[in-house]
């Protein structure tokens, strides 16, 4: 396959950056975008020229360090797949292709399409956690979990916090993200003790990072990777008002 690369190249997060063409020549289409990427960068490495910059890990789907919006899409719009796990044999030979960033106030750029996404480690400090006791662990069965309850926290527990829910929202709204990291936690007994504050702080940790408020467009749900409901984010708007409550007496 011959494709042409539109690609958003940022030398810093000051620089207004661009958009550059890149032709990316005999692309194997059942290589995996970030390859092709790869194959680019060694052409661009061998001319002397600066290789493009993008975030990877795992290449597996279960980090969520890559972050491609790829025509306009994050992920590239295959559903439930990252953009590690896109494959190239969905596009067609001669086609033309966007590579963007994540674009949210609250995920700066750092360079070309790699965006700083701290502001989720901040989140999950502000409650995304159980405090427990250190030692040996116990036994997975110790605590009996309604087999219903157990089954939408594993489900909500599947977010790998690749902001792509940000990236698509209008709003820059994280809600997604939070209210999966809400839910997992407030279904699950050991996650009650520190439910009040664990919601109530990590709204307001939201808040202070610049993400959007939730319009509920859904657009988070459709490219999420890993199929995240929006159904979480009602549950988080429950655990907000419940803990809101209780605060006030
Ligand atoms: S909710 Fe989905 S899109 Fe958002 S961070 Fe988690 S896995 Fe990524
Ligand atoms: S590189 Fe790990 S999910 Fe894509």
């Amino acid at each position: 396959m011959d494709l042409t690369l539109e690609i958003w190249r940022q030398k810093n997060a000051s620089d207004p950056g661009r958009f550059l063409t890149y032709q990316a020549t005999n692309i194997i289409p059942d290589m995996s975008f970030l390859e092709m990427l790869d194959v680019v960068n060694e052409q661009l490495i061998g001319r002397g020229e600066e290789p493009i910059a993008f975030d990877s890990d795992c290449r597996e789907g279960i980090c969520g360090t890559c972050s491609l919006v790829i025509n306009g899409i994050p992920h590239g719009g295959q559903k439930g797949t990252t953009a590690c796990q896109l494959h190239l044999r969905h596009f067609k030979d001669g086609d033309t292709i966007t590579i963007e960033p994540w674009r949210a106030k609250a995920f700066p750029v750092v360079k070309d399409l790699i965006v700083d996404r701290t502001a989720f480690d901040r989140l999950i400090q502000a409650g995304g956690y159980i405090s427990v006791n250190t030692g040996n662990a116990v036994d997975a069965n110790a605590t009996p979990i309604e087999k219903e309850k157990a089954d939408m926290a594993f489900a909500a527990a599947a977010c790998i916090g690749c902001g792509a829910c940000v990236a698509a929202c209008k709003n820059s709204s994280a809600m997604l993200f939070l209210s999966a990291k809400v839910a997992h936690l407030a279904l699950l007994p050991q996650g009650v003790p520190e439910r009040k504050d664990r919601v109530l702080n990590m709204v307001a940790q939201m808040d202070k990072e610049g993400f959007g408020s939730c319009t509920f467009t859904e657009a988070c749900e459709a490219v999420c990777p890993k199929e995240i409901s929006v159904a979480n984010i009602s549950r988080l708007n429950k655990e907000y008002i419940t803990a809101g409550l209780i605060e006030e007496k």
